[in-house]
């Protein structure tokens, strides 16, 4: 098949791809052909007609050019009278039923934002009364065409009331030209069909499909429908009338997809809207309710912009300057383990370089970490069988995958854009496998969902290793040919008999042998794993279970599979990457590799601790029991509060000293003896790394409105005050150069190469072309299988473990809509699943209310005796509720507010018989 094909649009040659429609080649060689329903990505709908050319020799009359394929050879006219003549026709069809004041009136390249009109005319359909004032296709549309319209024209008013109840955003009817993009990204792109074509009393409009609020439709709030609604249809409702003055790319700091978003800035300094960039490697066009709607907390008056130091009771305002001497003057009272400093996932590869270097040189400290790395133990496996501590495919690799095998992961939420591709596979027919506990928006879809005991899943994943093996399913070419340490690994089955793992996991033997059958014949398959529900000393051996399935199914080293771990902080791939790990180097290399260190030392001429530091979840014993005497926290994370490091917040007032670096005032910024400024992300430069190891470049977009500024200015600052050598930086280009020269997987990467778009790395090739897959030609290493000691899970006080879980929508039972200050709510009685066993033990009845009470609230419902696991209770909420509190959080940051779905300890108390529910 040829790769090129030659057309002409217009007179001008242009070059494409096969398969492209004529309108994408035309647009993509820059030619501007005038289109409404069409959206780069999406599949042509043909219906708004806007868009058509004549062929040469080809069917008489025009053609919609959304719908016909390029072809070599081609000759393409988009401009003539009659085709002209034709559009102008089909606008002033759509323009029967739209306000279209805004079109005619003689100041419309004159009048700012709130002149004229408002003032002197009296119709509610001028140019500023619309929320896409200036940014609406139809509008631009019209004045391509150059319209010859007297105003005022009449127009058919479909006078429908604004929809304005479902929390961010609002929904404006009479805009709508029913192009039908929204409808088609909800379903084509995003997979939700939250969204459809509606017909009331003869008019198709859109909606959704019982006239119902978004949040029972199964929306997630991911904005699609609104980046691409090409008038004010569908609008985000805060800063809904305001108009940007700049437009500035820079990098979600929420997940690790490291969404590239275009943030767009007014003349007041503040960011009125994020729309996700449509060219973007790592998200193309795709974001989240986090993305979306959740970066506002940079415009917050409450952010902190002046320095504070503790003088007797009360935090005092300072000057940076005064702030950066006392705070020199104090840290130098410490120094090894006495220090440690906890670094920030949302903070820049420079922020984080800089903290590493800050404690390791400055304090001469190894305790050092990123505040959300409480998972390292999903990727130091990868390293030591694989070669690189990181996922081995692009993230949009995943659209080809035939089959996926998901454990413990909320994707949908906590990563949410690596699901759009997977939706899209699933849809195309591609298996999936989902090891959960919980009921999440991915097991909707799983053809086989493995809820095995918590803990056991490195026995199940050894179970189900074992039956492709048997079975001789195993990619024998690729085992044999590239794999070291087989007989080792084989031998090690011998522990996972089948039927002993079943009775281990409670899994049923029939459903491990499915789950094998499937993984090993349906790829090629990718691999993606959080291990939100699994207990620290039980994720390294699962991680290196799913690494030995993907080797031993040839999944690894090729397109459209992979292992992905996913990681949950914005930069912690980076962090990682750049030394923010308390027994690693800037490289990832181990603190106790001589070599390592000793290279490190000679480039950056300074002396390196030899000591591992304490870990992050070994900090807060290590400040109980006075090691640890003074610390640095930089930035906020879910980890301080929801007990993964224990009782973190208390452990502070053990402290000599306390230094918080911090956007907001909450309670660790109350207990500081210093609190420092910190720039939010939407005011730095510098790089962040996503999970696809793609290295992407933030651009400052607001200025400083205080004192504020980068960590790393601020860490070096103190580090200068300190006499530390090796400091002194004058900006975050500086500090990149020097991560390229110590960081070996980072060499090759500069700002200018990276500001055409994202690298992955390494970029160590001749060429200096970036790595989109790993281990083409490598020799992975297999690791035995260890056969663990399933958990025993037993508490006096929270005898059972609570999975909740979360899908967008529940077709099965019927959910109530209550009204609260005009905004929908979700109104609906919880059912509570119980395994029978433990309800006899409990004497519960099918229908029974009851509240399961954990150490962080309770939930009150209907008991079912459904529940497939012993020992675990389990719930499902719905998103519309999620996005119902995020929309009206009172919290500076709502998306840190935002809750994960551990397992819970429980109890459970009856509130009522089957009678009263
Ligand atoms: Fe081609 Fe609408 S863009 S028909």
């Amino acid at each position: 098949m040829v790769d090129e094909i030659t057309l002409t649009i217009d007179g001008v040659e242009i070059k494409t791809t096969p398969g492209t429609n004529v309108l994408q080649a035309a647009m993509d060689a820059g030619v501007y052909v005038p289109y409404l329903c069409y959206y780069p990505g999406m599949k042509a709908f043909g219906a708004c007609r806007m868009c058509v050319v004549e062929i040469e020799g080809g069917p008489p009359g025009s053609q919609a050019s959304c719908t016909v394929p390029a072809a070599d050879g081609m000759v393409i006219t988009t401009k003539t009278e009659q085709i002209n003549d034709l559009r102008k026709g089909v606008m002033d069809l759509l323009l029967s039923e739209h306000p279209h004041g805004c079109l005619t009136c003689h100041r419309i390249d004159l009048c700012g934002p709130t002149d004229i009109c408002l003032r002197h005319v009296s119709v509610n359909d001028r140019c500023v009364t619309c929320p896409k004032n200036e940014r609406c296709e139809l509008k631009d549309t019209v004045r391509y065409l150059e319209m010859d319209m007297d105003s005022p024209l009449t127009y058919n008013n479909r006078s429908i009331p604004l929809k304005v109840s479902d929390p961010m955003w609002d929904m404006d009817l009479n805009l709508c030209i029913v192009c039908g993009r929204c409808v088609r990204v909800c379903d084509e792109v995003r997979g939700d069909n939250a969204l459809t074509f509606t017909d009331r009393s003869g008019r198709s409009l859109i909606g959704t499909s019982h006239g119902t609020s978004l949040l029972e439709s199964g929306c997630e709030f991911c904005g699609a429908c609104i980046d691409i609604c090409p008038t004010g249809a569908l609008v985000e409702r805060k800063y809904k009338w305001d108009k940007a003055d700049k437009t500035v790319k820079t990098i979600c700091p929420h997940c690790p997809v490291g969404c590239e978003m275009n943030l767009e800035i007014d003349k007041k300094n503040r960011l009125i809207r994020a729309i996700p960039d449509r060219k973007a490697n790592a998200n193309k066009g795709q974001g989240c309710f986090k993305g979306k709607f959740g970066l506002d907390f940079v415009n917050s008056p409450k952010r902190i912009t002046k320095a504070y130091i503790r003088d007797e009771e009360e935090l005092a305002e300072s000057t940076i300057l005064k702030a950066i001497d006392f705070t020199s003057g104090k840290l130098s009272q410490y120094s090894g383990t006495e220090f440690a400093l906890i670094a920030s996932p949302r903070g820049t590869n420079e922020d984080n370089y800089i903290a590493q270097k800050f404690s390791r040189v400055a304090m001469k400290s190894n305790n050092v970490n990123s505040s959300s790395n409480i998972k390292t133990d999903l990727i130091t496996p990868l390293q030591k069988m694989l070669g690189f501590h990181a996922a081995t495919n692009p993230i949009w690799d995943l659209e080809s995958s035939k089959c996926f095998v998901i454990i413990s992961s909320n994707l949908t939420e906590e990563q949410n854009v690596v699901g759009v591709p997977i939706k899209k596979a699933l849809k195309n027919g591609a298996s999936l496998v989902v090891i959960d506990q919980r009921e999440t928006e991915m097991t909707r879809f799983a053809d086989i969902w493995i809820k095995p005991v918590p803990g056991s899943e490195s026995m199940l994943i050894g179970g189900i290793i074992k039956v492709i093996i048997e079975e001789s399913l195993d990619d024998h070419d690729f085992l044999l040919g590239r794999c070291d340490n087989l007989k080792a690994f084989k031998d090690s089955l011998w522990a996972f008999d089948l039927v002993k793992v079943s009775t281990l996991t409670s899994v049923p033997a029939e459903d491990i042998r499915q789950a094998a059958r499937m993984i090993a014949s349906k790829g090629p398959a990718s691999f993606l794993y959080a291990l939100e529900t699994l207990e620290p000393e039980y994720r390294e051996y699962c991680t290196k279970a799913i690494i030995n399935l993907a080797l031993v199914t040839g999944n690894v080293g090729k397109p459209s599979c992979g292992i992905y771990p996913l990681l949950p902080g914005g930069n912690e791939q980076g962090s990682m990457d750049v030394g923010c790990v308390f027994d690693r180097l800037p490289g990832f290399d181990p603190v106790s590799d001589d070599n390592a260190r000793g290279r490190l030392e000679d480039i950056l001429g300074v002396q390196m601790p030899i000591e591992p530091g304490v870990s992050l979840s070994e900090l807060t014993t290590a400040i109980e029991g006075g090691i640890v005497k003074a610390l640095v926290i930089i930035g906020d994370n879910a980890s301080f509060r929801n007990g993964d490091l224990g009782d973190f917040i208390s452990c502070l007032s053990k402290l000599d000293f306390l230094v918080v670096m911090s956007t907001f005032q909450n309670e660790i910024t109350d207990m500081a003896d210093v609190v420092l400024p910190s720039a939010t992300f939407a005011q730095k430069d510098g790089t962040h790394t996503n999970l696809e190891r793609r290295v992407q470049l933030l651009r400052p977009a607001l200025k400083e409105t205080g004192d504020e500024q980068s960590d790393w200015r601020t860490l070096d600052q103190l580090a200068t005050r300190m006499g530390a050598q090796g400091f002194g930086y004058v900006d975050s280009a500086e500090i990149f150069d020097e991560i390229t020269s110590v960081v070996n997987f980072y060499g090759g990467l500069s700002y200018k190469r990276l500001d055409i778009d994202g690298l992955q790395w390494p970029c160590l090739a001749d060429d200096m072309s970036d790595t989109e897959r790993l281990y083409s030609d490598s020799r992975p290493k297999m690791e035995e299988m260890e056969s663990i000691e399933v958990p025993i899970y037993k508490d006096k006080e929270f005898p059972y473990l609570l999975a909740t879980g979360r899908i967008l929508h529940d077709s099965e039972r019927s959910t109530g809509i209550e009204y609260r200050n005009g905004r929908a709510m979700l109104e609906r009685d919880e059912i509570i699943e119980f395994h029978g066993d433990d309800a006899n033990t409990m004497n519960l009845i099918e229908g029974e209310k009851v509240e399961v009470i954990s150490g962080r609230g309770a939930i009150k419902g209907s008991v079912r005796l459904t529940g497939s696991l012993k020992g675990i209770i389990s719930t499902t909420g719905l998103f519309g509720d999620l996005a119902y509190e995020f929309d009206r959080s009172k919290s500076d940051d709502p998306v840190l507010a935002v809750e994960g779905l551990p397992l819970l300890p429980v109890h459970v108390k009856k509130i009522g018989s089957v009678q009263d529910v």
